[in-house]
Order: C-alpha cells, then structure tokens, then sequence
C-alpha cells in the first residue's frame, strides 16, 4: 500500500469552488495514479480552518469517489499558511504513487513543478525501455507516443483500408476513440474501448504505423492529445519529433540512436522471444525502410533536436544510458 499526496486551493468559500476543486483533483490524482475502485483504499482531507461552507469529503463523494472511506479534517491554524487550501491523502495499491498539487497549491511543492523529457530516435534505439526506467526513476508518467500511431495503424487494418492516404485515413481519425491508461504505471492503449496494447506491438502493425504516422491529419490529432497530456503531468516522452516538434520547449532532450545491425539484432531478439518466426535480415531491412520512411516524410520527420543531447547506445546497456541520462538531467537542475 502506498500513499498519495496532493492539494489544490479554492479562489472563495463556495461549496461550488469546494467540489470544482475537489473534483479536479481527485480526477486528475486517478489519471496520473491508475486509481481504480478496488486499489483506493481511503481518501483522507484536511482543510485550513478559512474554508467552512462544505466537507470536501462531501463535494468527493458528488464527484464519483464514493467506493472507498472518505474522512475531512480541520487543519490547525498557522500563521502565514496558504490560504484556502485542500489537501488530501489517498491510500492504494498500487506500486509508485505520483503527487499531485494544483493551482495555488502548486507552489508548495516547486520540486513537482511540471516538466517534460523529451526521448527522440529512431526503432530499435532502446529508447522505450530507457523512458520507462527513467519515469520510474522519476517518478513521473511515461508517455510511448509510438503506441498511439500503432493504434492508428491498427484501426485503418481494422477498417481494411488499403491505401494510407489522407482522403481514406482522415475521418477514421478524426472521431478515433483512442485513450492512453496507466495500470499500476504500465501504459495501456485503449482503442475504441478495446485494451489493443499487446496487439499494436505485431510486426505488420510496425510497418503500417510507420506509413501512417506520416500523414498530417494523423501527425495533427496525436500531437494534440500528446501536449494535452504533457500539459497536465510531468511526463517521459518517447517518438521521433518530441524535441523538435512536440515539446520544442522541453527543458530536456535526447536523441537517442544505435547503429541499424544492433537496432535489428535487438528487435530480432525481442520478436524472437515473444514467439515471432522471424529472420534477422528481414528485421534489418524492415528497420532500415523504417528509417527511411520516418526521416524522409515531408511533416514532421525523425530529426534530432538542436539542443538534443545525443546518446549512441551501440555500446551501452539500457542502465547505462539511463545513468548516462540522468547525470545530464542534473547537471542541468
Ligand atoms: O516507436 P515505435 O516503433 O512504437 O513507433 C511506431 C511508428 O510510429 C514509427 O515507425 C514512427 C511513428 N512515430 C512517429 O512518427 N512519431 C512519434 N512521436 C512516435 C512514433
């Protein structure tokens, strides 16, 4: 069992400010936690003694948190404490629990002020395995922004569309059901209310996610849900155009690259042992047209940031670049 920080303020004492406030909270320290009705255990509130018009236990309750006990309490009055504040802890099991403070509580915590590490580079680099660790290692969401083309890709097969173009593959995306989940902080890719995360890893599905994601309408819709995302949660981006076209503000970039023979060794393996029969020339020239495919679209293609710091894993193992990238990460704090 683990338990959860957060706090938000209230701009006035108004049951309305009170469950506006709570509400958000409580919904966005769900997302951020992968809380679920049987994990939560108990939500526990305490308020500073200004606020008097409602429990915030009560506006929980009105904002769909009723399966776990819920309990309100006052705080003692401190001079110079913010005012107007809720704070709450959850109990859950779950494995790595990420605070959450809003608005005006944001600034007690300034160690948990949003920010965003952008994870660029080609297939096969090792860059996913890496941006899981590193969002592990800081405690922060991982967002697998591939997964999310692969999920575009599965849908036009789905819909047997045969060419990618953008008159056939526009208005499947534009009202694409597509939503990212953490369990437990696994990302989990949820297509038209169908967890897809096992089947968007099949190789034909790497090939068509490929071609797609090189269309506009495609590029337009994901990048949008993915700032959406990084816009709310401190988050470990992976994919091709994080740094150059995503997040071009983050405050930390890496391209992360290896030769295409350890690329397609690596993903060779990795088929090889989920049970694929593959051969490893066809997973290298797979990789290499990949390459090809993801650098040479016209909107938005792999390029590493000018600002990027680049990391050649040939040689190194996944904790080794994870060390690597850390050092670099607080050399800049
Ligand atoms: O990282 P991956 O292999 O799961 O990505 C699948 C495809 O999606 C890849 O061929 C390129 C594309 N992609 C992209 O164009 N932009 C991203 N940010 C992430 C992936």
């Amino acid at each position: 069992m683990k338990a959860i920080r957060g706090a938000t303020t209230i701009s006035a004492d108004t049951p309305a400010e009170i469950k506006d406030a709570v509400g958000e909270l409580l919904i966005q320290m769900r997302e951020q936690n992968g809380l679920t009705d049987e994990n939560m255990i108990c939500i526990l509130f305490s308020n500073t003694s200004d606020i008097k018009s409602a429990y915030p236990a009560k506006a929980a309750r009105e904002a769909g948190f009723y399966s776990c006990a819920l309990f309100s309490s006052l705080e003692p009055e401190i001079e110079g404490a913010l005012p107007l504040c809720i704070r709450v802890m959850i109990l859950a099991e779950i494995e790595n629990p990420v605070p959450v403070y809003l608005r005006g509580a944001a600034n007690l915590r300034k160690d948990l002020k949003k920010f965003a590490v952008a994870l660029d580079g080609p297939s096969g680099s090792g860059k996913s395995t890496v941006a899981k660790m590193l969002a592990r290692k800081l405690n922060i969401l991982y967002l697998d922004t591939g997964a999310m083309y692969r999920a575009c890709a599965l849908k036009a097969i789905g819909e047997k569309v045969e060419r990618f173009t953008e008159d056939a593959v526009a208005p499947l995306i534009e009202n694409i059901s597509l939503n990212i989940q953490y369990t437990d902080g696994a990302q989990r890719t949820i297509l038209d209310g169908e967890d897809v995360s096992e089947k968007i890893r099949r190789p034909e599905v790497s090939m068509a996610a490929s071609a797609i994601s090189a269309l506009p309408c495609v590029r337009k819709k994901m990048v949008e849900m993915q700032r959406e995302i990084a816009r709310k949660m401190s988050c470990v981006l992976d994919g091709r155009d994080i740094g150059t076209h995503v997040l071009p503000d983050a405050p930390f970039k890496f391209f992360v690259t290896a030769s295409s023979r350890v690329r397609a060794k690596r993903r060779y393996d990795e088929l090889r042992q989920k049970g694929y029969d593959v051969e490893y020339d066809n997973v290298l020239q797979e990789i290499e047209e990949r390459d090809y495919n993801d650098s040479h679209r016209a909107f938005s293609p792999l390029r590493q940031a000018e600002d990027a710091v680049v990391v050649n894993t040939d040689e190194m193992n996944a904790q080794e670049v994870l060390d690597f990238i850390v050092r670099k990460i607080q050399e800049k704090v």
